[in-house]
């Protein structure tokens, strides 16, 4: 298996473009199952996650071609003529969660779907029970069997009001993207906002659908005969440009973050500000820079518009180097702290009380053999490892390569001392 090293303590100066969110990408990807039209997306990230989701929509006879990039990502274009298929089998399923944004639809499209139930992962139950009720309301009966989730609608889905007691961001895509088709008005209550859902709801306008209350928690979505062909770029990753973030702040860089949007990312920035780090917009995206010392602060993360939990462990690493204790606090997944003990070996000292997480700064950490069980925690292990004396290796980097494009070539060019080990044959 693949690794990365790196030689910490080399300050980042430099420009990186953004990629397109994989979060945004994925459920644009599965709406393509609304439309025997073709649907062409722009600013794709290449990712590990990305393959899956095609790998998947090929199995259900999706028609997918590359046909040049756009924006630093590439262009996809995805016809779904006819289904081949309405089963995603569990040997897809397991390797990424978010196949579930299949489920609502293919039920919309066929009136028939058979999703794996995606089972438990690194950071924790991660269940899908709030999907299967809501579609339930939308009129499908849905069995569960050999863990599988069987659902029908054979007289079509029919509109309802979902009041979602959780926030929950592809519940409500999978329910937004269902209700397209779905026959009268469905309001969904509690709706997610994350810029991501906002990027599927204006793809699904563009294909025809009617949503009002887009960018809000309270969505109303009109159900239409047929959606169209459409183009749609995917919007820019604000996860990825938060991570960029932290490794100009925790390496006492400069980074200008190309295509980066404040509007996406004002929790962060705030945060960010009372931690002693500018964030500031240019002409092209965000500059960011330590103003004074860094300084330790207190971290929640919340739904949208609240701190993302997608930038926790980062946000815990540049905590790690801070002057004084800061108490970071998850409240969006019960085991999400995989990161802390791995911390711990380059020298951090944290204390994890439940899902709050108390980090007494210290002057340096040290670099060390480390492996990381998901993807925002092996991110921030190399932030980490940017910050550290000596050599990290970083094992296990597929977790990487699932949301995070050509991160040692990106961080390279701005100065890291960074590099990936091909494991030998
Ligand atoms: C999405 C993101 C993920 C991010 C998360 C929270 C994608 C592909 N993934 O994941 O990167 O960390 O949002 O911002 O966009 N829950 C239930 N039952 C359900 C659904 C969710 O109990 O049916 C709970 C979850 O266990 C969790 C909370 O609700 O505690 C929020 O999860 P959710 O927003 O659904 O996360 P995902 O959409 O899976």
């Amino acid at each position: 298996m693949d690794s990365i090293r790196i030689i910490g303590g080399k300050q980042l100066k430099g420009r990186i473009h953004i990629s397109g969110a994989k979060n945004a990408a994925l459920p644009l990807l599965a709406c393509c199952l609304l439309t025997d039209e073709t649907l062409t997306l722009g600013n794709v990230p290449h990712l590990a996650d990305i393959i899956t989701m095609s790998n998947l929509l090929g199995k259900l006879g999706v028609d997918i071609s590359l046909n040049g990039t756009s924006g630093a990502g590439r262009v996809m274009e995805l016809k779904a003529a006819t289904l081949a298929s309405t089963t995603a089998p569990y040997d897809l399923v397991r390797q990424m969660r978010a196949s579930i944004l299949v489920l609502g639809p293919l039920l919309a499209r066929a009136n028939e779907a058979k999703v794996s139930l995606p089972g438990g992962c690194a950071i924790g139950s991660r269940p899908v029970d709030l999907h299967i009720a809501a579609l339930q309301k939308l009129g499908a009966v849905i069995t569960l069997d050999n863990g599988y989730i069987n659902a029908h609608a054979p007289n079509g889905l029919k509109g309802a009001e979902i009041t979602f007691p959780m926030v929950t961001v592809t519940g409500t895509e999978n329910i937004m993207m269902a209700a397209t088709l779905a026959k009268g008005e469905t309001t969904i209550v509690n709706a997610a906002r994350e810029p991501e859902v906002v990027d599927l709801a204006h793809c699904l306008v563009a294909m025809g659908a009617q949503i009002e209350g887009i960018g809000s928690d309270r969505l109303r979505i009109t159900g239409k005969d047929k959606l169209h062909a459409a183009k749609h770029s995917v919007v820019p990753d604000r996860i990825e440009a938060g991570t960029f973030a932290m490794a100009a702040a925790i390496t006492d860089g400069e980074l200008e973050l190309i295509g980066a949007k404040m509007e996406h990312l004002n929790s962060v920035a705030a945060i960010l500000a009372e931690a002693g780090i500018g964030m500031a917009e240019t002409a092209e995206g965000l500059m960011v820079r330590r103003i004074d010392g860094l300084n330790g602060t207190d971290v929640m993360t919340e739904p949208y518009p609240g701190v993302p939990t997608d930038l926790q462990a980062q946000m815990m690493a540049l905590m790690c180097v801070a002057n004084g204790a800061s108490m970071i606090t998850e409240t969006i997944f019960e085991n999400r702290f995989m990161h802390v003990p791995e911390l711990k070996r380059m020298g951090a000292n944290i204390t994890v009380h439940d899902s709050s997480a108390l980090v007494r700064g210290v002057p340096l950490l040290t670099g060390a053999e480390v492996m990381a069980t998901d993807l925002r925690a092996s991110v921030s292990l190399a932030l980490a490892g940017l910050a550290a004396r000596g050599e990290t290796t970083l094992n296990r980097i597929y977790h990487l390569d699932r949301g995070y494009e050509r991160l040692e070539e990106k961080l390279a060019a701005c100065g890291a001392d960074i590099e990936r080990v091909k494991a030998a044959a």
